[in-house]
């Protein structure tokens, strides 16, 4: 059976690309994350090819997973970044960002943070309230620079997701009211230290539908064409990210299908000198990426069959935060048990660390499981809860492991700390 192209059943076993996933397990231990270079690639391939040709640039949502050396991937492949903070900027600099490919998102950045993307040459700060815009109005004067500015704008439109990764709409706190977006632009052209050069929105994400995407283009051009009406111009045009991914049997919209009639109507109406930006996360990442996990214990309740593994909500807060689907292949499947139906859970204290619920699996103690399509959001939003340190991650290059951050050492964890004297 395939699961993906990068991790497939051979002889029986699970690789990641040519690597038995048992032999990372050997070598780094368990909970792992193991990414796939080649997986890597590919999904960035989709957008490449989708913008071939095309004044374009695909500015990763490096929030889907900040690890070095996939940002260094994606850097050396073309991409610019979508930044959220002064952590992420230092960050994609450490990794070799070219500043001038840097959009910086977010509703609350603060005034160091500002200077920090300014003094760096950032291409533009997406600006998420009249507050902000005057905030960083001030900062560019006082630095003597000319910051540039896209509006992002709440297009009010329904992705039709997950409530919580849903954000564009009224109701959400992100971006401008789009209504209030052409006093603001106004505002910012009599400004002299900032510089509009864009728009953009973000309207959620794991979309799987392209309607919610044309409605806020649709939405965006009408801003275009009535800023144009009083000579405000724009260099692009940013629709964020959102691109949703296979977690089970979805079918996720390719970069082409976005982006072809995203670049007929920009034509159509007469907009095709304008830049298009997306800022894709997790479909670059999601499906390069599994946690490796062992069975730590079976126990079997009169309720429910639980497999107890080494990996929690602490290391993928997916499934706790959303309810949100993985799934689980046994990474040497076999039938030495009968099939039962088991709650992956994790050994932290809350009844809500579980990883999957109700999965039909022939399991054993010391079993090693894969959880599928962990690329994103994933390490990115491990914690330490339970003083447990942060798994390794491991990036495989066809036979090659490379070891891109080692496991925490629980000393680490409170390394820190300071007892104060009594
Ligand atoms: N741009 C902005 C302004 C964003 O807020 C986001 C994600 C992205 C781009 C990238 O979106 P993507 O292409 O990855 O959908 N933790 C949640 C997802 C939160 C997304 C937050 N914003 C999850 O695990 O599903």
């Amino acid at each position: 059976m395939t699961v993906s192209p990068q991790f497939e059943f051979k002889n029986g076993t699970l690789h990641a690309e040519n690597i038995p996933l048992p032999e990372l397990a050997d070598t780094y231990a368990t909970p792992l994350y193991v990414y796939s270079r080649q997986a890597l690639r590919e999904a960035w391939s989709g957008y490449a090819r989708a913008t071939e040709g095309r004044n374009a640039l695909i500015c990763y949502g490096m929030k889907a997973n900040s690890n070095l050396a996939i940002l260094h991937e994606f850097q050396q492949l073309g991409a610019g970044f979508d930044i959220v903070s002064g952590g992420e900027l230092a960050r994609a600099l450490a990794a070799g960002a070219r500043a001038d490919r840097i959009v910086f998102s977010g509703v609350g950045k603060q005034s160091w943070e500002i200077r920090a993307a300014l003094a760096a040459g950032i291409k533009c700060f997406n600006v998420e309230s009249a507050a902000e815009l005057e905030r960083l109005a001030d900062i560019a004067r006082e630095v003597g620079v000319r910051a540039p500015v896209s509006l992002r704008v709440n297009p009010d439109v329904d992705a039709h997701t997950h409530p919580y990764i849903s954000t564009g709409l009224k109701e959400n706190k992100f971006g401008i009211a789009i209504e209030d977006a052409p006093e603001l632009y106004a505002w910012a052209a009599q400004s002299p230290s900032l510089q509009i050069v864009g728009v953009d929105c973000h309207i959620g994400s794991q979309i799987l539908e392209i309607d919610p995407y044309l409605d806020a283009l649709g939405k965006l051009l009408d801003l275009i064409a009535h800023l144009a009406g009083r000579g405000i111009t724009l260099k692009h045009l940013d629709l964020g990210g959102g691109l949703g991914i296979r977690y089970h049997d979805e079918t996720p919209l390719t970069p082409t299908q976005l982006l072809d009639p995203v670049f007929r109507i920009l034509a159509e109406r007469g907009l095709d000198h304008l830049q298009v930006i997306l800022e894709p996360g997790r479909s670059l990442v999601g499906n390069a990426g599994v946690l490796l996990t062992r069975v730590e214990y079976i126990k079997h309740t009169e309720a429910r069959n639980f497999a107890v593994v080494d990996a929690a909500m602490n290391d993928l807060m997916r499934p706790s935060l959303y309810e949100a689907w993985h799934d689980v292949e046994p990474v040497t499947p076999h039938s030495n048990t009968p099939d039962r139906s088991y709650d992956i859970v994790g050994p932290i204290c809350e009844s809500g660390d579980w990883l999957a619920r109700e999965r039909t699996l022939s399991l054993d103690q010391g079993d090693l499981l894969a959880i599928m399509s962990a690329g994103a959001y994933g390490f990115s939003m491990a914690s330490q809860y339970n003083t447990r340190p942060r798994a390794a991650e491991v990036l495989v290059d066809d036979t090659r492991a490379h070891l891109i951050r080692p496991r925490e050492t629980v000393q680490q964890l409170y390394a820190c700390e300071r007892i104060p004297p009594a």
